[in-house]
């Protein structure tokens, strides 16, 4: 058999797995989630369940993925002799191609944007041509559909080229620049009208708008946005190098997700107060509001290009890492080769993606229980998917994997995070399981808290 890929150093490892963590989740989707859910009541949940809960998910996932260095499917049936727990990948994969149908729709938006950027559209525009702006783009049907076929196909082409070569060379030139770019924006926000209320909106916590539906929401996108409850981080975890500490890989990971989302909340929100744009515009949220703001800014026309493009690249280092899942259980399964296994993954992402897209013209006839498809994937996922997939996973973790493997896998055979660990067991075993547990049987109305 083929040696199995292993990312190259340290750094490489931090880019690529923050490469899928970081993504349209933080930009485009915490924002307009957190302007839905009332703002800062949410953000507070948000940070206390990334820090909480999704860190120790994350090492699980990792556990699983490194001590098998197996696909999503295949570490569940190697750490469980048989039994249906391998069931938990199918779901895994499912989930995938759920996720990356309307990601690689969003991501089309963001090619459109480079394209409009380039050609000046926003300069000196309102905020009523934008938005008219906006809305034809999306009726049209046939360009969202477009740019979302040219996101897969590059997508294909990365994840062809293999782990090292493709997912870790783009990733380290990637995401620094996303980092500046993004806290350049935060810093701009200063300077507008809105930014008091912004920030307020943001930071004051109303604690009487915290409602189970507020935690859930918060939970389900601390999951998306950290790339957790359905594989990634088994498969990438199955690509660490034995020697990287995990504890401090995960905290990296996951404070810089959090401090990204943050950012793209001070780049956003107040815009969203200057240009009289309303917080729960939902999807289309982050499209309307940092246009105003190019159209503006000395120096808009540059900025708009180059925040587009690298919102781009954040999608697209993310939407590699939920394509990888599927490809490398597909040519790791059936003895094909990774390109084969690339194209049919992508092929079938490109039919979901133009369904999605196609479902967010006006009227559309593509709708799931009064949703349309494209809202209906992006809820089900991480409202049912993920928090499904990531309860399966710690108990898997908690209670059926080799007490010892999983010690040893985590504390790279007891020399690095041990404290860390006796706290962490408990909460991988009891109190995680609970409280995802709790909050979903009560979401869906089968019990009062
Ligand atoms: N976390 C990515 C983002 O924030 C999206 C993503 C990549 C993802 N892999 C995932 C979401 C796995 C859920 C599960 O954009």
């Amino acid at each position: 058999m083929k040696k199995r890929s292993t990312f190259g150093s340290r750094f490489g490892t931090i880019v690529v797995v923050g490469g899928s963590v970081v993504g349209l989740g933080n930009i485009w989707r915490f924002p307009y989630i957190a302007g839905e859910n009332g703002g800062a009541a949410f953000v507070f949940i948000y940070i206390l369940i990334s820090l909480m809960i999704s860190v120790p998910i994350m090492l699980s996932e990792f556990a699983i993925g490194r001590s098998t260095k197996r696909n999503a499917l295949r570490a569940f049936k190697k750490l469980s002799d048989g039994g249906w727990w391998h069931a938990v990948g199918y779901l895994g994969i499912a989930t995938a191609f759920v996720i990356l149908a309307f990601y690689c729709v969003i991501a089309g938006w963001t090619m459109e944007f480079i394209r409009e950027s380039v050609a000046g559209s926003f300069i000196g525009s309102d905020s009523a041509t934008i938005k008219a702006n906006f809305d034809g783009f999306v009726a049209s049907g046939w360009k969202p559909v477009v740019w979302a076929g040219v996101f897969v196909g590059l997508n294909t082409l990365i994840v062809m080229a293999g782990v090292e070569k493709g997912i870790e060379r783009y990733n380290k030139i990637l995401m620094p620049l996303m980092f500046l770019i993004l806290l350049g924006l935060a810093i701009n926000s200063v300077t507008l009208s809105g930014f008091a209320d912004g920030v307020r909106f943001l930071w004051n916590p109303d604690f009487s708008k915290i409602s189970l539906n507020v935690i859930m929401e918060a939970l389900g996108q601390s999951f998306f946005s950290m790339s957790l409850g359905m594989g990634t981080m088994i498969t990438y975890g199955s690509y660490i190098n034995r020697r990287e500490n995990m504890f401090r890989l995960a905290g990296t990971v996951a404070v810089s997700d959090v401090v990204v989302a943050i950012l793209a909340g001070l780049a956003i929100f107040p815009a969203v107060f200057s240009f009289g744009i309303s917080p729960t515009s939902g999807p289309e949220l982050v499209f309307l509001t940092l246009p105003n703001i190019f159209a503006q800014m000395a120096g808009g026309y540059f900025i708009s290009i180059l925040f587009f493009l690298l919102l781009f690249s954040a999608a697209i280092t993310s939407s590699v890492s939920l394509m990888e899942v599927v490809v490398a259980y597909a040519c790791e399964e059936f003895r094909i080769s990774r390109r084969m296994a690339a194209m049919m993954a992508s092929a079938t992402v490109a039919v979901l993606a133009t369904l999605c897209a196609v479902s967010q013209m006006p009227d559309s006839a593509l709708t799931v229980g009064g949703l349309n498809l494209f809202d209906f994937f992006n809820n089900v996922s991480s409202d049912y998917m993920l928090p499904i997939g990531a309860f399966m996973i710690v108990i898997f973790a908690g209670w059926k994997m080799s007490r010892q493997v999983f010690a040893n896998e985590l504390t790279n055979g007891a020399t690095v995070g041990m404290r860390i660990y006796t706290v962490l067991r408990p909460m991988i075993r009891y109190v995680i399981p609970l409280v995802i547990a709790m909050l979903f049987l009560s979401g869906l109305g089968l019990l009062t808290l």
